[in-house]
């Protein structure tokens, strides 16, 4: 017998048919056992099942749970400083290279105590529960050495113990330079040590650096790439953000599962992408904060079908922001996404950036019951609405949450 049998609602499955990107059933219900998706159809194919609990959704618009596919949530202080130095002027770089930036919040999460760190990781992602997120991935990388990015990694696991949550640590593990460290030196502790610790520990999923001239290079990210696989680890890379590195082709040689920011990627990294099944990653909170002007090249990744994810990039110093429903708005405003687009972009997209497209990110038979339910009237509105207060119901593994 089913545990629920959701009715009276309509449902973007977000499994694609043909004319129909998001899916659409109307008039639907979604039957769920043990957790997971058992049917989703029409009500009147549903009819005569026997389940538990009829849960009926009074003409809500269902669609999978939203997955934050790339967050930094974890870290101690704020940049709000910062924040008043680039409307002074300053760019991104030149604070960083002033000793602020990463450094200044490496210094300020080594100073919070276990509770602080975890305590303020929650609020942040209570709001992103609140927006409808049943998924979220957090990176480290703002402990510099690894000792310090365990202790992130476990904090980013302890979310999903305390809040109702599905997290997906990742390792951030070249992010930036410390200062007065030697560059060989460093990589060599992260390919050596840190690499090999956390995979010991299963504590991430996936390995994560930052190619840009303030980070690190293609031929130091390339050493760090042999070493996650060497650990069966997958990779992901923060790619083209502030120029063109060739990051995301490097990424691609490495069947990364995303290459992320991207505002500078050329024709050649789109194709290598496509070949590859990289996902995209578009980052408009970043692009927005930092008041930048080059915008990634939406048409070329449609062109190329490169799938496309969108993220809230959350992090203190370019990208302060904790509201789903904004970061779709900011997609499709700031970078022409669809609203359809947009959708994909947190949810079937999005689970591919993280390889779990066979658990979450669609609503189908043998899926996580993750889900939220919206009082709309479209899933347009959801890519419309600056910054919606968030669904009407959200269910983790089909229990209310
Ligand atoms: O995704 N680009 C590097 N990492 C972060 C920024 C981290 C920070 O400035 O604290 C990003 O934008
Ligand atoms: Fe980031």
């Amino acid at each position: 017998m089913w545990d629920r049998l959701l009715t009276d609602c309509h449902v973007a499955t977000m499994v694609p048919t043909r004319g129909d990107p998001l899916g659409i059933i109307e008039n639907a219900a979604i039957g769920i056992q043990d957790g997971r998706i058992v049917r989703v159809g029409r009500r009147a194919e549903l009819a005569g099942t026997q389940p538990r609990e009829v849960v009926p959704l009074h003409g809500a618009w269902v669609t999978p749970g939203l997955i934050d596919c790339h967050t930094h949530l974890v870290f101690g202080g704020t940049r709000a400083q910062e924040h008043a130095l680039r409307r002074a002027g300053a760019s991104y770089e030149e604070i960083a290279q002033a000793g602020g930036g990463i450094a200044s919040t490496v210094a300020a999460t080594r100073a919070s105590s276990a509770g602080e760190l975890l305590d303020s990781a929650r609020q942040r992602a209570r709001m992103l529960i609140a927006g409808g997120c049943t998924t979220v991935e957090v990176k480290s990388g703002y402990g510099f050495d690894t000792a310090s990015e365990i202790r992130l990694l476990n904090t980013a696991r302890a979310l999903s113990q305390h809040e109702p949550v599905r997290i997906v640590p990742t390792l951030l593990a070249l992010h930036a330079l410390p200062q007065g460290a030697k560059r060989t030196a460093y990589v060599d502790m992260v390919v050596e040590e840190m690499i090999p610790a956390v995979a010991r520990l299963t504590l991430a999923d996936a390995v994560d650096g930052f190619c840009e001239g303030i980070g690190f290079l293609p031929h130091e990210i390339e050493r760090m790439f042999d070493a996650a696989e060497n650990h069966g680890m997958r990779v992901k890379l923060h790619a083209e953000q502030l120029s063109n590195r060739g990051g995301a082709k490097l990424a691609a040689r490495y069947n990364a599962l995303s290459a992320d920011h991207l505002e500078y990627l050329d024709e050649p990294g789109v194709e290598a992408m496509a070949e590859a099944g990289t996902v995209a990653v578009l980052l408009p909170g970043a692009f927005y904060a930092l008041g930048e002007t080059q915008k990634p090249p939406v048409q070329l990744l449609r062109d190329y079908g490169v799938p496309i994810a969108v993220a809230s990039d959350c992090n203190p110093g370019t990208s302060p922001l904790l509201n789903p429903q904004l970061v779709m708005n900011m997609a499709c405003t700031l970078f022409g996404l669809s609203p359809e687009e947009a959708l994909a972009g947190m949810t079937v997209n999005a689970a591919r950036a993280l390889g779990y497209e066979d658990e979450i990110g669609t609503l189908a038979p043998g899926m996580q019951a993750d889900l939220c339910a919206w009082r709309i009237d479209h899933p347009a509105e959801l890519g419309y609405w600056i910054g919606l207060p968030g669904p009407e119901r959200r269910m983790v593994a089909g229990v209310d949450a």
